[in-house]
């Protein structure tokens, strides 16, 4: 049996102006005519769709515009995607912004490449193709510009859901930090703790598979590298060193240079989705709210991973023989530096007070009604993940 996989077709450009290729690289990958797919304002106030849309002509290519992505984004807009792409016969999805757009694009393209109603194949069923991606990214958080993943919610139950597969890499992500210095500074927070709860989630490892120590001291340079620059941004916005390093972390954070990702825990993640997909929280965020009460929770099956987390990233001194304490105070000192960057580290720090009807709810929809337990390191069933959710509370 193999150790691990790795997989990571994304052409990566990153670098001041490289947002002026996006025409050129959306032609060598065979495009037409191409959907520009945004989010909000930001891209527009910034002038970025502007420099894109020119990018397309000048490389001769044809166009339409849809933006209104939300974050956590939703399956209407999915299908207003499918239907615009369908009757302009667009063959190529440029998303402009962050892992919202980046999702509802590759989402757009299972919808116009497969079979029946999109949403079944964020329900189980198994796609066969999706249209070809590109990513202008103008946030450092969720990765999807190189990861294979998609996540979308659905109105109609208010139900955030996931799906893999080797179709939904992005054909090339254009990455220019000066991109990111117009972030809020909740978001380059939050971005910056999806960024490292990534690479945590790969760092906790099934039982079973031993990392290489290579592969953690990435996991572990990265998780540092993040911790000290988010800092820097979150002082000078326009700290362009800072934000290349923030940039390029994330990047990597989801690409399994870190670790495969099957491999590894992700139960903050379904955890976090729920939240995300009823209360429509910041991602990272409602990652820092969830992630100390997960460690705490499954702390006791293998204290001394927690304890090398704590003393090679959060200069935790080991407490000789006891890799618990070690371990408790890792925790400990990772919530407090999600506190110095004004991330939450409860529920209701996020100003939700969860009644004991939605705490249940919440486990019932993380559980797919009971038929699935989650997580990689601890197996997590509904009641576990109900515990989880009372002591993020
Ligand atoms: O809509 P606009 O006006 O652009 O504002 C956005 C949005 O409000 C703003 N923003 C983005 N770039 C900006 C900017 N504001 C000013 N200047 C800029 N340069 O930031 C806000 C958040 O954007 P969003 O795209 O939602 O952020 P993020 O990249 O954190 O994406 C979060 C989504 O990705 C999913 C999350 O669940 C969530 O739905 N994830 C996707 C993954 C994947 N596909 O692999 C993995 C992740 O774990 C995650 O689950
Ligand atoms: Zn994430």
């Amino acid at each position: 049996m193999e150790q691990f996989k790795y997989y990571a077709p994304t052409q990566i450009l990153f670098g001041k102006n490289t947002e002026a290729q996006a025409g050129q690289l959306c032609k060598a990958r065979g495009a037409t005519k191409v959907l520009v797919h945004f989010g909000g304002s930001s891209a527009q106030r910034s002038g970025l769709l502007d420099r894109v849309c020119q990018s397309l002509q000048a490389a001769g290519l044809g166009y339409v515009t849809l933006g209104g992505v939300v974050p956590n984004p939703r399956l209407s807009k999915v299908y207003e995607g499918i239907e615009l792409c369908r009757r302009e016969q667009a063959d190529f999805i440029l998303a402009v912004g962050g892992g919202s757009v980046i999702d509802s694009a590759k989402a757009i393209g299972y919808g116009i490449t497969n079979p029946g109603d999109v949403w079944d194949y964020y329900s189980g069923q198994t796609p066969q193709a999706c249209a070809p991606i590109g990513a202008v990214l103008t946030i450092a958080a969720a990765g999807s510009e190189m990861s294979n993943a998609s996540v979308i919610t659905n109105e109609d139950g208010w139900l955030k859901r996931g799906l893999q597969s080797p179709y939904a890499y992005c054909k090339f992500a254009i990455l220019n930090p000066e991109l990111t210095y117009t972030l809020p500074a909740y978001q380059t927070a939050s971005g910056c703790t999806d960024i490292i709860i990534h690479t945590l989630e790969r760092y906790f490892t099934r039982p079973g598979v031993k990392a290489l120590a290579l592969t953690d001291g990435m996991a572990e340079a990265l998780l540092r590298n993040v911790m000290r620059n988010v800092k820097l941004a979150l002082q000078t916005p326009a700290d362009y060193d800072a934000r290349a390093e923030i940039m390029w972390a994330g990047t990597l954070s989801h690409n399994d240079i870190t670790g495969d990702r099957s491999q590894g825990d992700w139960a903050s993640h379904q955890l976090e989705h729920e939240l995300g997909g009823m209360f429509d929280v910041a991602h990272g965020a409602g990652l820092a709210a969830i992630w100390g009460s997960w460690a705490r929770y499954v702390l006791k099956h293998d204290p001394s991973r927690f304890a090398q987390l704590a003393v090679n990233v959060l200069n935790v001194p080991y407490t000789f023989g006891n890799d618990e304490k070690t371990a408790l105070e890792g925790i400990a000192a990772m919530e407090d530096f999600f506190s110095s960057i004004g991330m939450p580290t409860s529920i209701s720090a996020m100003d939700i007070d969860l009644t004991d009807a939605q705490i249940k709810e919440l486990a019932h929809k993380c559980s797919f009604m009971g038929r699935r337990t989650i997580g990689g390191f601890v197996t997590l069933n509904a009641a576990d993940m109900e515990n989880i959710y009372r002591m993020a509370k």
